[in-house]
């Protein structure tokens, strides 16, 4: 007999455990830097017009598909057309990609806490700090396993006991957190500058770029085309207004992107140089520290800001977590202890040389990358976006939009169902095809965009 598939309790439940898996270091770390990056309010203001409407379609696309089968990302394409399991195999190996460098990632962010709760945020501004930091051979690998092993500890509980419960308490705080370091920083004189950047939109430098790239931080920030959506979808209860439900994860995923810019990008501007808004991946890990080391109460502000990315990381890592351990129990029918051991152990054997790559094995370069940087590099410029296109083919095309609108308005009208239809048919899959092309030429150095 087949066991019954867990539920998240309600609706509150299932939108935090949702957008704890939307709101991560690609709202905190990335987004502010591609902000900065291309051209301030211009930026924000795109942003925001594709989480409504691409980002809407697509999310509500994924959670449709698994609450109407009430499967894994694996099986839920191949419940509905058969000839289509190879979608389901290609979703679930994006978060199999993911999971573990995500979590060498999680595991510097442990570090910054106790290094900022310890008081040691001068040794933090320390210029070769992080990069000595991340070259050593043992103690990342410490943190990258003691990060999950908290990750474990929640997905080990299921659906509702674990990832809700945790949800339901990181996130609000995590809100919160996010606020007060916001305000500590916008109220402060020298940010005008920067909160003028930010704000004002200047449309001259719009260009397809500015959309570009919104497009690809839009898929990895909304945790779309990885299995994730559906996932939670599936562990949905019928009488769970879907629609609602989505705008809520998109007010929350917005919401926290928006902040992490109001915190850091001020704070660049006035304490900064303007090469830091370049800085990119360093940018939390180098620059905001030496930010911190500047500031009056610095210190505190910091080990705030980084127990705030902490939390975000691992509401993230849980949900990759639990796409792939719902995978293995629907497929393999494993329990849920021996899956998340399992999926554990998958993370450490590939974090390690992940985190290797930026010391003892750093002559590995595959395409010229770091082995962080590749594997990032597959997972998100290449099969995250033919993941994305073929999914609104399937549902577009294949399976129709009336799947999902049906499913939709199980529990009411459907306010967006036009801007779904048009998107999921015909713009999100030009698009998409737009994005795979131009972050392929751009790695491989055809092109800069
Ligand atoms: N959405 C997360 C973020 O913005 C990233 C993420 C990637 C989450 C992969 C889960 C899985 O950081």
């Amino acid at each position: 007999m087949e066991k019954k598939r867990s539920n998240f309790s309600g609706k509150i439940g299932f939108v935090l455990a949702a957008a704890g898996s939307a709101v991560g270091l690609g709202n905190i770390w990335r987004f502010p830097y591609l902000t900065a990056e291309y051209g301030g309010g211009i930026f924000l203001l795109v942003y925001l017009i594709l989480v409504v409407t691409f980002g809407f379609a697509l999310m509500i696309a994924e959670i449709a598909l698994g609450r109407k089968t009430g499967k894994s990302a694996i099986e839920a394409f191949s419940d509905l057309s058969p000839k289509w399991g190879f979608l389901g195999k290609l979703t679930a190996a994006v978060p199999i990609i993911i999971f573990p460098y995500y979590c060498v990632i999680g595991g510097w962010v442990i570090k910054y806490v106790i290094v900022f709760v310890s008081g040691q945020v001068q040794a933090a501004a320390g210029s070769d700090f992080f990069s000595s930091f991340i070259s050593a051979e043992i103690e990342p690998i410490v943190w990258l396993s003691l990060f999950i092993g908290a990750t474990l500890v929640v997905v080990i509980f299921g659906v509702e006991k674990g990832i809700e419960k945790a949800s339901k308490v990181m996130m609000p705080i995590l809100v919160i957190l996010s606020v007060v370091v916001a305000a500590f920083v916008i109220f402060r004189p020298e940010a005008k500058e920067g909160l003028k950047f930010y704000l004002m939109p200047d449309f001259s430098k719009f260009s397809s770029k500015t959309v570009l790239g919104a497009m690809g931080q839009l898929f990895y920030s909304m945790s779309l085309a990885m299995g994730i959506m559906i996932t939670y979808g599936s562990y949905m209860k019928k009488d769970v207004h879907l629609e609602k439900s989505v705008k809520q994860i998109e007010i929350f995923d917005f919401g926290i992107a928006f902040l992490a810019g109001l915190m850091i990008i001020p704070a660049i501007f006035a304490f900064g140089s303007s090469e830091d808004l370049q800085a990119g991946a360093g940018l939390m890990f180098v620059v905001l520290p030496k930010i911190f080391a500047n500031m009056s109460m610095g210190g505190l502000l910091g080990a705030i800001f980084f127990v705030l990315v902490l939390f975000a990381a691992l509401t993230s890592a849980i949900s990759l977590m639990e796409t792939i351990v719902s995978i293995l129990m629907d497929k393999l029918h494993w329990n849920r202890t021996l899956s998340c051991i399992v999926v554990a152990l998958w993370g450490i054997l590939i974090g390690i040389p992940a985190s290797l790559g930026y010391g003892a094995w750093s002559g590995v370069q595959p395409l010229g990358l770091s082995i962080l940087d590749f594997f990032d590099f597959i997972s998100n410029s290449v099969l995250m976006p033919i993941v994305a296109f073929l999914t609104c083919i399937f549902v577009g095309h294949v399976i129709k939009p009336k799947e999902i609108i049906e499913e939709v308005e199980l529990n009411g009208t459907f306010k967006r169902k036009k801007i779904f239809e048009v998107f999921i048919k015909y713009i999100a899959p030009i698009f998409i095809i737009l994005i795979l092309l131009s972050s392929i030429a751009n790695t491989m150095g055809w092109m800069k965009i």
